[in-house]
């Protein structure tokens, strides 16, 4: 751990940059996950709106203990720190506002129309651009008194032309789908400019109510019929596109409510949240 990161954390350790919300980058050419050296930094320094980037992943982690494919200079791999003053049931919902801040970010530089799939994957034409790991831990006494870190870990398939066998048809880049190569600066400069816009008011309201509605109009399936697939099924398969919906019944999709969570219609007529944390979504006809 560099001696310098240990500064009070009104101060910069690393050059300040023109990113919205951001105190300071920690760009690291190759690393094993920036969601780790994250964590490594959070066990001596906490400073919210800390960014960790990488120019490439040696074991990137992806949701339910999967990997994430991060050899690709052509994506963006990043982790940003926030140490919100918010209680730790709320920190998931953290989640649900970068990926519409990125949803948003795209579209806006790129032209395309993102779709969000909930929780927090986007799709462009059908594959998953963008994925996000959150992680969120607790910041030692003598750091930051009382608080939660949230490690918002993105990796993002910008300028990729193909993706190996290996990665499947699921995954898909901004480049594949439109034929456009993107400034990834420019990207992150947008994204940051998003989602600390509504990351002020998601702290100060301690809802997501801002973008709900803009978020329901990227989220796919909404007003349709979907699967709902407990996470434990999903974190037992070896492959999350084949898991059986035989013995399911569907719902009808609902949109978020301000928590973040998935409303959704049973067939007696009966409307119900679910939450992130237990459940994933699947699609009838399409098994993203
Ligand atoms: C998923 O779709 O399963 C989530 C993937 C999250 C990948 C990003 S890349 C940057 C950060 N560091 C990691 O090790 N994972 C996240």
């Amino acid at each position: 751990m560099n001696s310098h990161l240990k500064l009070p954390t009104n101060q910069p350790p690393i050059s300040p940059t023109e990113y919205k919300g951001i105190r300071c980058i920690i760009h690291h050419p190759v690393i094993d996950s920036t969601n780790e050296a994250a964590k490594r930094l959070l066990s001596t320094y906490a400073a919210s709106g800390t960014l960790i980037l990488a120019d490439t992943q040696t074991a990137g982690k992806g949701r339910l203990g999967r990997s994430f494919v991060s050899d690709s200079t052509d994506s963006i791999y990043m982790s940003l720190i926030v140490v919100p003053k918010l209680p730790a049931e709320k920190l998931p919902e953290l989640t649900i506002l970068a990926a519409y801040a990125m949803s948003a970010a795209i579209d806006k530089l790129t032209g395309a129309a993102t779709q969000i799939k909930w929780p927090n994957d986007i799709l462009l034409s059908g594959r998953k651009i963008v994925g996000i790991l959150t992680e969120s831990v607790e910041v030692e006494e003598h750091i930051a008194p009382g608080s939660r870190a949230v490690i918002i870990g993105i990796g993002a398939n910008i300028n990729n032309e193909s993706f190996p066998k290996s990665v499947g048809q699921k995954a898909g880049s901004i480049y594949m789908a439109t034929g456009t190569k993107t400034d990834k600066d420019a990207l992150l400069t947008l994204f940051f400019e998003i989602f600390f816009r509504e990351y002020d008011k998601y702290v100060k309201h301690a809802s997501l109510t801002s973008i709900v509605g803009s978020y329901n109009q990227k989220l796919l399936g909404n007003g349709s019929e979907i699967f709902l697939i407990p996470y434990g099924r999903t974190a037992a398969a070896a492959d999350p596109y084949t898991i059986s919906t035989d013995d399911l019944p569907t719902y009808t999709c609902l949109g978020i409510n301000a928590d973040g969570d998935l409303m959704v219609r049973d067939s007696q007529g009966q409307t119900m949240p679910v939450s992130s944390g237990e459940i994933s979504v699947r699609f009838p006809d399409q098994p993203a």
